[in-house]
């Protein structure tokens, strides 16, 4: 009976029939069970609205980087089957982790569960109904976007404002990649404990796409100068790419350093922009801002997190084929690996980051099975997740490249593609932010985490 039922009520959905129908159907048949509560088509203001207000609305809503906004009912039917398109693939939001390999827990997932995409799904089946407006939630108040986010926390502005020189967008131009270099500034080392990026305009947060700021620097740490040259041989000259900052992204709030952790910057440093714009339908012209909160001058944290470049400038990829790349980067000290963002151009299509432990252990951290060139991800480990590892480790990263006609944003599957900075060629390497620490401090923090993981296991039982 219940198995009928449900092929009933799925026959009625897929004819687009209303709630109030579904409901008659049930009733005439005189079976009002748990099972057709269940079946119910989702609505929009009860069911879908708080989903799209924690996980759209942050880059769809009017005045920000997303083609539409899906804040309203009248705003999000016209777009019913493309949403269900991209959510059920996951491709919206951009979150192109697989799930099923390597760590889960990130400080920055915005993915939808099983559960939400689910019922987006089921909604758009059942025809997109709106629902009864008064289970619509209340409106969520963005924050004002000429404030710094974390102004509050830190007690006024960031300490440092640092500006990319302005670009023009054109109203219907091609993406532009506009990469200049500005100098901090700064005459002593100091200690940055939190960093925020945004567009200098509301009209600059429609044509930003993404930014990434890198600190140059000389660095002055034999063991992270050492590191960063660990793949010289491949010919591309990183000295001074030890510190790379922060990659900024519609939606994201800022990065704040774990406790007792900082990015050093050094006297005479450069922020090197690499800021993605895209067209929209108005000529815009817009700087990127930086803002840098400092530690006190007379409060250095223990702990130095760099972000480092892990993988290889070599790739040789044939035409028609996949092409596998792999590169290695030993980790200098006992460290934390922070974060992982994967980078390559049009055609990338996967990346995964290995731990290679000196006893020979070994562990896949993360596998990004669906690239996508327009989203730069970076993927943040929660606190309890963020892979320790001893002096000695070897960081596996392993690119994947579809240079064949099956990779839809491919220019030409019949070319040789080679390392180079523009998006035809490739890179293979992924941005790793690691955090060092002393052989005493390294052996306390594994302590702690395997406390904590004994006591959550206990608290299982
Ligand atoms: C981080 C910002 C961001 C988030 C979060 C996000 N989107 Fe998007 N979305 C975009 C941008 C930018 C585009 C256009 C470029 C692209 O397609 O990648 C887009 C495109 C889309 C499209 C395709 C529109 C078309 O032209 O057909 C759909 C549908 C969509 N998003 C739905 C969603 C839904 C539903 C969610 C939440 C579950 C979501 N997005 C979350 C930024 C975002």
């Amino acid at each position: 009976m219940k198995t009928a039922l449900r092929q009933s009520l799925g026959v009625l959905r897929r004819a687009g029939a209303l709630v109030g129908m579904v409901a008659t159907v049930v009733s005439t048949l005189g079976v009002v069970t748990a099972a057709a509560a269940e079946e119910a088509v989702p609505t929009f203001t009860k069911d879908v609205a708080p989903i799209f207000q924690a996980k759209c609305e942050a880059c769809h809503r009017p005045d920000s980087i997303a083609p539409m906004s899906l804040v309203t009912y009248q705003d999000s039917r016209p777009w019913a089957r493309s949403i269900k398109d991209r959510v059920t693939t996951r491709q919206m939001p951009p979150w192109h982790l697989d799930r099923t390999v390597g760590i889960q827990d990130f400080q920055n997932d915005r993915s939808l569960t099983d559960e939400q995409i689910d019922t987006i799904a089921r909604w758009v089946d059942g025809g997109a109904p709106r629902g009864n407006p008064e289970d619509m939630p209340a409106a969520v108040a963005w924050p004002d976007e000429s404030i710094w986010n974390f102004a509050e926390q830190f007690d006024g502005p960031p300490d440092l404002i640092l500006e990319s020189t302005p670009f023009t967008m054109g109203a219907e131009a091609s993406d532009a990649w506009w990469k200049p270099r500005v100098a901090t500034g700064l005459t002593t080392e100091r200690w940055a404990r939190a960093i925020e990026i945004r567009p200098g305009t509301v009209a600059g947060r429609k044509i930003t796409h993404h930014a990434i700021a890198r600190l140059v620097q000389d660095e002055t740490d034999p063991a992270l100068a050492a590191a960063n040259q660990a793949n010289a041989a491949d010919g591309v000259d990183r000295s001074r790419t030890a510190g790379t900052f922060m990659e900024w992204a519609v939606g994201k709030q800022g990065e704040i350093m774990r406790p007792g952790t900082g990015k050093l910057m050094l006297p005479a440093s450069e922020i090197q922009w690499d800021i993605h714009y895209s067209s929209a339908g108005e000529e815009v012209t817009d700087t990127v801002q930086l803002g840098v909160y400092l530690y006190p001058e007379d409060q250095a944290p223990k702990h130095r997190q760099v972000l480092h470049l892990m993988g290889t400038g070599g790739v040789d990829i044939a035409p028609n084929t996949v092409a596998t790349t792999q590169g290695f980067f030993p980790l200098q000290r006992a460290a934390r690996i922070e974060s992982f963002q994967p980078h390559m151009h049009l055609r990338g299509k996967a990346m995964s980051i290995e731990a290679i432990q000196p006893d020979g252990r070994r562990q896949v951290l993360s596998h990004v099975g669906d690239f996508n060139f327009n989203w730069h991800n970076s993927y943040v480990f929660s606190d309890d997740a963020a892979p320790l590892l001893p002096k000695g480790t070897l960081i596996k990263v392993t690119a994947w490249h579809d240079n064949t006609a099956a990779n839809r944003s491919n220019p030409d599957p019949n070319v040789w593609v080679g390392y180079g900075d523009r998006t035809v060629d490739e890179m293979a390497h992924a941005w790793v932010n690691v955090t060092y620490f002393e052989e005493d401090d390294y052996k306390a923090e594994v302590a702690k985490r395997e406390a904590a993981q004994a006591e959550t296991r206990g608290g299982g039982e």
